[in-house]
């Protein structure tokens, strides 16, 4: 729940960052062909609410133009091809592919809007790629290093785990990681863990499994421990991205983007 409530407000937040825009103003806006490959012309408010959904959650695997990463090209996929608001790629996204993770929590709304930013991928290929995502990286660097100190350098060090950052995600990609780091780099350490109290017996490990009525870990042997929840059932979680969710209320978009220049500096 607590994952879901902070990927909603991960959504909100990027939403509301004015980070993405359109294809560079050229002099001349570039003459559109007609829409060949959709009757129903993608409104623009729910192309940019797909785009803000699609880059950070889905452009690390598929690119953040669509054109493909480790996942295949969703401008050229059949199934996003036949998509009509959703109705083609809902099903995959909700319920997930071998080698992407399902997607339960998306609403039928922000697959709509999705579907509306990959139509328009699609028909900016037809453009001859007039898309473009803006640079965003547009902070101040040296704001951005003090930025990191004072909030960041808690939990993590250019020198160590972030070295190097700033080349492996495109910009869009590591602004999308630094408010909601989830996804394919989620390693080990950023799992949650639990600790069961039950008839005095404590036991913890990686989180498996929690609702109102059962939880369940992994112990680090691998062993494999459910239980049922009750008023003698103490239950603790720990989740190593609190941090972030705290962060997220607290920066704003000044902050973000200074420590985004910074971080792209760690090459
Ligand atoms: C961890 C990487 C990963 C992430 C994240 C991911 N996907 Fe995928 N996706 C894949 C892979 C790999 C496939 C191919 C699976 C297969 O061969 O069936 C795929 C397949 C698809 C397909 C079917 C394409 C076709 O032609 O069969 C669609 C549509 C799709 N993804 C959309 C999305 C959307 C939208 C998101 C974000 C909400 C997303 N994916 C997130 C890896 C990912
Ligand atoms: C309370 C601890 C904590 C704080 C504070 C924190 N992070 Fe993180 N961050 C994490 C954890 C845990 C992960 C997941 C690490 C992993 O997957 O290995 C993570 C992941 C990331 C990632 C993705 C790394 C990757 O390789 O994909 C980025 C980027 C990042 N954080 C940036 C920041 C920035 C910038 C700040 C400060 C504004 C910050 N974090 C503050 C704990 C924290």
């Amino acid at each position: 729940m607590q994952q879901i409530q902070f990927f909603r407000l991960a959504c909100l937040t990027i939403t509301a960052l004015p980070v993405f825009a359109q294809a560079p103003a050229a002099n001349k806006t570039p003459q559109r062909s007609p829409f060949l490959i959709s009757r129903p012309v993608p409104d623009q408010a729910s192309i940019d609410r797909g785009r803000a959904i699609y880059v950070p959650t889905c452009g690390f695997c598929h690119g953040s133009n669509a054109t493909g990463a480790e996942g295949p090209d969703l401008v050229r996929s059949f199934v996003a091809l036949r998509d009509e608001g959703g109705d083609e790629i809902g099903p995959v996204i909700k319920a997930g592919r071998p080698g992407m993770p399902a997607f339960p929590q998306l609403t039928n709304e922000q697959i709509h809007d999705i579907a509306a930013f990959l139509r328009n991928r699609q028909q900016d290929a037809i453009d001859r790629n007039a898309y473009q995502i803006k640079n965003v990286n547009t902070g101040n660097i040296t704001k951005g290093k003090t930025y990191f100190a004072a909030q960041c350098a808690a939990c993590h060090s250019a020198e160590k785990d972030l070295k190097g950052i700033g080349g492996k995600y495109e910009d869009a990609v590591l602004l999308g990681k630094i408010v909601y780091p989830t996804g394919r780099g989620v390693t080990p350490a950023a799992r949650r863990t639990v600790t069961v109290t039950a008839n005095g017996k404590v036991s913890s490990g990686r989180l498996e499994y929690l609702d109102d009525f059962e939880v369940a870990l992994k112990d680090s042997t691998g062993e494999y421990h459910g239980f049922q929840r009750g008023p003698a059932v103490k239950v603790e979680v720990k989740d190593p991205l609190s941090g972030h969710e705290k962060l997220m209320k607290a920066f704003s978009d000044t902050d973000l983007h200074d420590v985004l220049a910074y971080l792209v500096t760690l090459k």
